[in-house]
């Protein structure tokens, strides 16, 4: 870094941001908050809440003070790369259709990389307060206590999860025909509507699996390097090692990862 930071140092600061950006997130999803459509198109479902803004002014700010030098990729603001070695991932609110319709199930998302290797990652979940964060070579952890993916061997006893993109209406590439082939072979999907905590539920082996296309690097970039630390295996839908820029991330307990695969491409 600029100037020497220990991961300790590195993980209080990623707790202590997330908890203040939590807390902001939850008051207002038990308050009062406004929703608006994000871009000009009657049509468009990507929407942005009070939450996601309030979130991000606080992730931003903190991470600015702090590492002044460093670039940062977020979801809702515009920032110009100064070509910093150093990158911030944020997603300060993921699951916000969640979030609009009272459904109790979002997360924030850092992470930081460099020269787009992530070192670290944290997810974390407000309402449940549950901290899930991952540093590279250092293990997966859930509120301080190591986690590990699941041992399930096949796809009919795994649970996996999916998302679909924003712009499924209108785009063929948009999860269906993947869906229909794998839905017929698992034990459950489930489409919770927060792929961070999907990937970091992959991590704690609570979910076996996860896939998506189309996600963005603030998405997926934490809950990757989870679910890598936690012992599991990350990939694109060919089976190769994959960065946070992947249109196509497939995570799994590393067991299922290639049937998985092979029914997502229909090759059986
Ligand atoms: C979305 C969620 C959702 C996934 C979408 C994402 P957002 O993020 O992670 O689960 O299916 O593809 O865009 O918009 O709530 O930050
Ligand atoms: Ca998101
Ligand atoms: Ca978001």
């Amino acid at each position: 870094m600029d100037y020497d930071v220990r991961p300790q140092d590195l993980i209080s600061f990623l707790d202590q941001v997330t908890r203040k950006a939590g807390q902001a997130v939850v008051s207002l999803f038990q308050g009062k908050f406004s929703v608006h459509r994000k871009g000009t198109s009657d049509t468009t479902i990507d929407i942005v809440t009070d939450a996601d803004r309030a979130s991000e002014d606080i992730i931003l700010g903190e991470i600015s003070r702090q590492f002044p030098s460093h670039d940062i990729l977020t979801e809702e603001t515009m920032i110009e790369s100064t070509g910093s070695r150093w990158l911030w991932l944020v997603d300060p609110l993921d699951g916000t259709v969640n979030f609009a319709h009272g459904i109790p199930h979002f997360g924030i998302s850092i992470a930081l990389a460099e020269h787009d290797k992530v070192v670290v990652g944290i997810v974390y979940d407000p309402l449940r307060d549950e901290s899930f964060l991952a540093y590279g070579n250092g293990g997966a952890f859930l509120n301080g206590g190591p986690i590990q993916v699941s041992v399930s061997k096949t796809l009919r006893t795994s649970v996996i999860a999916t998302g679909f993109p924003y712009d499924r209406a209108t785009s063929p590439e948009n999860n269906v025909a993947e869906f229909c082939r794998v839905v017929t072979r698992v034990q459950g999907i489930r489409r919770a509507g927060a792929a961070s905590l999907d990937l970091a539920y992959v991590a704690a082996g609570r979910l076996d699996g996860f896939w998506e296309l189309k996600l963005k690097p603030w998405d997926q970039a934490a809950g990757m390097l989870l679910v890598e630390e936690a012992g599991g295996r990350v990939s694109d839908n060919t089976g190769s090692p994959t960065s946070f820029r992947t249109r196509f991330v497939v995570a799994t307990n590393g067991l299922i990862h290639d049937e998985l695969i092979t029914r997502l491409r229909g090759d059986s």
